[in-house]
């Protein structure tokens, strides 16, 4: 089902046009020097109410040791599996995100820099740093400017999107002082915690099918951050707006996730406005299994079905949690060889396996899967 667009395409050292040709380099983020974001209208927003007081108490100090030592012990092992499969690993830098920082417009403290997806898009060999939203996030991209430049070096393009001014004006913050109840309302009717007055997207919000990205509305993705992308990848790429009925969205990979050409998981609780259009696409979407996760983890920005935020090294290998054993079944099931790694822990920072990650090198080119015209689930735009 597939066409190549180009049949010649030098390959760079940063090249990738979806989620699964075979992986050959990736960014893995890490948990040291991690730092609980302080309790910005965004936190207050994507955090279940339970959550609120950890923010507030412990925001701009380091995640407690307790936390971050499982979780590197399970991250340093996903990165041993990664190299014993062939995979080169690159890690961050190491940055002290506890650093207060007074921009002309806001005052915060920082984060992480564990989730690479959230903030570095491949497209192509182009590496993006996206605009994202929240105030906590300003910086983060300090942690992986040795990397780009060493990218940049090898041949790559490397891009940073206009940086937000973050101040006020960027943030509704009566959306985020209305109960959680009251904001789905809102988001049904197109409202999210962010408004229009910077371009804003994370780069998690967008999921790559080659020439086709999908990429959602969300609480830290908004139209001017859409158009910014759109404008730029020029006609090269079609970027389709995809909606959810999830009424507290950010970051598609826990809603969306291709597996192979033609097949996609999709997540039961929050399936797509629409699926007849990839059906006319022809691809099958195929709902996930249950998440494993007990009530009782520790799960502050993130949500349980982050068991379907898997890694493909390949249409064959996948790495998913290995307390995951619905999601694995379901995998084996469909065909593919299941790598079972720990990474409960890690759940706790805020994602899996394709949050963690930036892939850097797949070893395939350019090439379009059954899309033809624009998918514009959201009539709101
Ligand atoms: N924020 C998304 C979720 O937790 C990835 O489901």
């Amino acid at each position: 089902m597939s066409v190549a667009v180009t049949a010649m395409q030098k390959v760079s050292v940063v090249n990738s046009h979806n989620e699964w040709d075979t992986l050959q380099e990736v960014i893995v983020g890490r948990v040291e020097g991690a730092t609980v974001p302080r309790f910005e209208a965004g936190v207050k927003v994507d955090a279940a109410p339970k959550y609120w007081d950890f923010f507030q108490k412990f925001g701009g100090t380091l995640f407690p040791d307790e936390l971050v030592e499982p979780a590197t012990k399970e991250l340093n092992e996903f990165c041993r599996v990664l190299e014993g499969e062939g995979v080169t690993v690159r890690r961050p830098d190491i940055v002290d995100f506890t650093q207060v920082y007074k921009t002309p417009d806001f005052e915060s403290s920082g984060m992480y820099a564990t989730m690479p997806r959230d903030i570095l898009i491949v497209v192509g060999n182009e590496i993006i740093e996206a605009p994202m939203a929240w105030r906590s996030r300003f910086f983060e991209y300090r942690a992986y400017r040795s990397l780009m430049k060493e990218y940049l070096r090898q041949g790559a393009k490397w891009t940073t999107a206009p940086k937000p001014l973050m101040s006020d004006d960027l943030y509704d913050f009566d959306f985020a002082a209305k109960s959680p109840e009251e904001q789905e309302a809102l988001v049904e009717q197109g409202r999210y915690a962010i408004t229009e007055f910077d371009p804003c997207f994370d780069a998690a919000d967008i999921v790559r099918f080659g020439r086709d990205l999908f990429v959602q509305r969300s609480h830290v993705t908004n139209q001017l951050g859409i158009t910014w992308l759109r404008r730029h990848l020029g006609d090269r790429y079609r970027v389709h707006v995809v909606k959810f009925m999830d009424f507290n969205p950010m970051h598609i990979d826990a809603s969306l996730v291709p597996l192979r050409p033609g097949l996609a998981l999709i997540n039961p609780s929050r399936p797509p406005v629409d699926s007849k259009l990839f059906k006319k696409a022809g691809w099958d979407l195929v709902e996930t299994a249950p998440p494993a996760a007990p009530d009782y983890w520790k799960l502050p920005i993130a949500s349980k079905w982050i068991s379907m935020n898997l890694l493909s090294l390949d249409t064959e290998r996948i790495i998913v949690e290995r307390q995951e054993e619905p999601t694995q079944k379901l995998l084996k099931d469909l065909g593919f060889k299941v790598i079972p790694v720990d990474f409960r822990h890690v759940y706790t920072f805020g994602g899996s396996f394709h949050c963690l990650t930036c892939d850097i090198r797949r070893d395939g080119q350019l090439e379009e899967y059954g899309f033809s015209s624009p998918i514009d689930m959201d009539d709101r735009i």
